[in-house]
């Protein structure tokens, strides 16, 4: 089979498409025929050697994918022959087929398309886990998405906008703000052009902050915060993980709120699942709808994660594993 591989951590160049033997599903695993793989920043962290865990070399990067269940394990009850399912296993996605474990595949009913639901998974599971678990948004509140044109902030406007929340979203430059707009935020906000501090103040104040940024701004979105204020810590994009002034949060009458989908997933499987069958359920009805705005063949998988890196991606983006580009 066709996989891109990674031979050595460090540079996003490195990365090739290259044949190797296609793997043999394990008694719990599903082998899942890759149609789509989405692209995540944390790819872009496991292929620089920065990320939480490092796969043994060489390995396929590509942290989700949406295809069908080509082989079953004995044990395997859920799941059949021609499944369509997606998935999400850290790495080994990018690749034309991928064997994980059962417990992390979600059926897919006949009318998602696979394309939009290889992105479903680390973005909107994580924004929904987030706003919902960690924040406990509530209807009528006032969110602010920080970085909110990359792929959890375009999931935090809609899922925001669903869970009744008034969405505020800032971003770099105005094309970043017309995919916020596109996604349904109510308002706009440019960080590189605009007085931040200012025009959060105009807003009479926040509820919560979705914050996959880190960086500079980080500080100034959490003394937004009205009192009971929760400022969601999701990701460091901008690489500057911020120190903020220890009183801060007693002044305020507002928390810092940790934010770990995966460890989530470890430790509240069913709850997991209770939220992506939410989502799929949310996709199936048209309510949410990734900002795709971009279909890398696999040869191409090296500038999808350059231009993840390099701060230029717009929405989200996927690897066509279908064959087409044969
Ligand atoms: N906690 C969890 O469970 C969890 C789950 C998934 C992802 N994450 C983390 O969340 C973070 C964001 O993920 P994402 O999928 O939203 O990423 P993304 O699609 O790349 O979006 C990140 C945004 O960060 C902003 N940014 C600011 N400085 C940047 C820089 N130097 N390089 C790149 N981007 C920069 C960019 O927006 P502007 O240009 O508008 O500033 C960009 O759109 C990552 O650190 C990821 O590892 C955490």
């Amino acid at each position: 089979m066709k996989a891109v591989l990674v031979t050595s951590f460090g540079s996003l160049e490195g990365i090739q498409l290259a044949e190797t033997a296609r793997p043999v599903p394990k008694d719990d695993e599903v082998l899942i025929r890759v149609h789509y793989a989405g692209v995540n920043y944390p790819d872009v962290l496991i292929v620089k050697g920065l990320y939480q865990f490092r796969p043994e070399l060489p390995f396929s990067p590509g942290g989700e994918v949406a295809g069908v269940v080509a082989e079953a394990g004995q044990s395997v009850t859920h799941f059949r022959i021609g499944s369509r399912v997606v998935a999400a296993n850290g790495w080994g996605g990018f690749a034309e087929y991928l064997c994980v474990p059962a417990t992390n595949c979600f059926e897919l009913p006949a009318t998602v398309p696979l394309r939009e639901a290889s992105v479903l998974l680390e973005t909107y599971a994580t924004a929904c886990h987030a706003l919902k678990d960690r924040a406990q948004i509530r209807s009528g509140e006032r969110l602010l998405v920080v970085g909110a044109a990359g792929g959890t902030g375009v999931a935090a406007i809609q899922l925001g906008k669903l869970l009744g929340a008034e969405v505020i979203a800032a971003a770099s430059t105005d094309e970043k703000l017309e995919v916020c707009q596109q996604a349904g935020a109510d308002h706009l906000i440019n960080y590189e052009a605009e007085g931040v501090k200012e025009k959060l103040r105009d807003f009479g104040g926040i509820d919560v902050v979705f914050d996959p940024v880190g960086g500079r701004f980080s500080e100034t979105a959490f003394r937004s915060l009205r009192p009971g204020g929760r400022h969601l810590v999701v990701g460091f994009a901008s690489g500057q993980i911020p120190s903020i002034p220890w009183n801060l949060p007693l002044l305020k009458s507002a928390s810092i709120v940790g934010v770990f989908w995966g460890g989530f997933w470890r430790q509240y499987p069913m709850k997991n699942r209770e939220n992506v069958a939410q989502l799929i359920k949310w996709m199936e009805e048209g309510k949410i709808k990734p900002e795709l705005r971009g279909t890398y063949f696999p040869e191409e998988v090296s500038a999808a994660l350059r231009k993840l890196d390099s701060r230029e991606s717009l929405g989200k983006s996927c690897v066509d594993f279908t064959g087409s580009y044969r």
